[in-house]
């Protein structure tokens, strides 16, 4: 597909507007790129220039303007169509199971050291960090389950919590819905959907409650001050990194290591890799798949 070029307009089609869409020129995609940054540290290339257009002229329409020009202005005075804006160009594609590797470690390294805590009587957390629409966290909860009612019932006995997080409140309240297309259940593989998600409405399915009383959703951008003041068993941080730059990213890390236990593990996409200091506070122990070490800040 041919790219926008940044000295060229996206939606211009020889030099006239398409029906109904509105130019997106070079100076407003700088503005929008510049807010993208300072907000979520999402970092935008020219390359992106025709999603950008397509993504708000949505947004266009619907506060019925007809020029990138007028929404900026609005943009500039309304915080919260501000934040609709920076929310409008996230990307969340995610789907159960995904990057299955992570999983298999999960089960096999993981969950039975967070089982013995729970005998003594000791917390466990989870964070899905850039959670999307919680495909994420429940696959988490439904590796810890197992694929019977018996091999789950130490998460019913124990203070064990997962927490997912996202800039963007509708995939938020998705994960609080906790119901999910049949096509999107697919990827669950079938000893685990036939016990932890339930047929509802039409060609839907909902995961059990006692994976869902596990999750707490909230809206969270990573850039903010975190809340929470307990530290994580794991963390899930995975393909959010992507559309930050090495500065972000670095910081980003530097501050998801100090949040783990020692001993904790960090879970990262497949195309992302750890930079910067805290490359020192971390051993690789799988693909993409880091163990902290104990080891402090510099
Ligand atoms: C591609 S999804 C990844 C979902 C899931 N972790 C996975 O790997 O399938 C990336 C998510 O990161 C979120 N995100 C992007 N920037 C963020 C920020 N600054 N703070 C919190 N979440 C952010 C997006 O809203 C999006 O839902």
């Amino acid at each position: 597909m041919k790219q926008a070029h940044a000295e060229q307009a996206v939606g211009a089609a020889g030099g006239g507007a398409l029906s109904g869409q509105a130019e997106l020129h070079p100076n407003h995609f700088r503005e929008i790129a510049a807010i993208m940054q300072s907000d979520a540290r999402i970092h935008l290339s020219e390359a992106k220039m025709t999603l950008v257009h397509s993504r708000l002229n949505r947004r266009l329409r619907d506060k019925g303007l007809t020029s990138f020009t007028d929404y900026l202005a609005l943009v500039k005075r309304d915080p919260v169509e501000r934040r609709s804006m920076v929310v409008a160009l996230t990307t969340n594609h995610t789907h159960f199971f995904r990057e299955a590797h992570h999983f298999d470690h999960l089960r096999s390294h993981v969950a039975p050291e967070l089982r013995d805590k729970v005998r003594r009587g000791e917390k466990v957390r989870i964070w899905s960090a850039g959670c999307s629409s919680g495909e994420e966290v429940y696959t988490i909860a439904m590796t810890l389950a197992g694929q019977s009612r018996p091999t789950a019932s130490w998460l019913s006995q124990g203070d064990i919590r997962l927490l997912a997080t996202d800039i963007a409140p509708h995939v938020v309240d998705a994960v609080a819905q906790g119901i999910y297309a049949d096509a999107t259940c697919a990827s669950i593989p079938e000893g685990y959907r036939k016990i932890w998600t339930m047929p509802v409405g039409s060609e839907q399915r909902v995961v059990t409650d006692l994976l869902r009383k596990l999750v707490t959703p909230r809206v969270l951008n990573l850039f903010d001050a975190w809340p929470m003041r307990q530290k994580y068993d794991a963390i899930f941080c995975r393909n959010v990194m992507i559309y930050f730059n090495d500065e972000a990213k670095a910081e980003l890390e530097e501050r998801l290591v100090d949040m783990l236990v020692p001993g904790g593990f960090l879970y990262i996409g497949h195309s992302e890799r750890l930079i910067g200091p805290v490359t020192r506070r971390m051993k690789a122990v799988g693909q993409t798949i880091y163990q902290h070490t104990g080891e402090g800040r510099a």
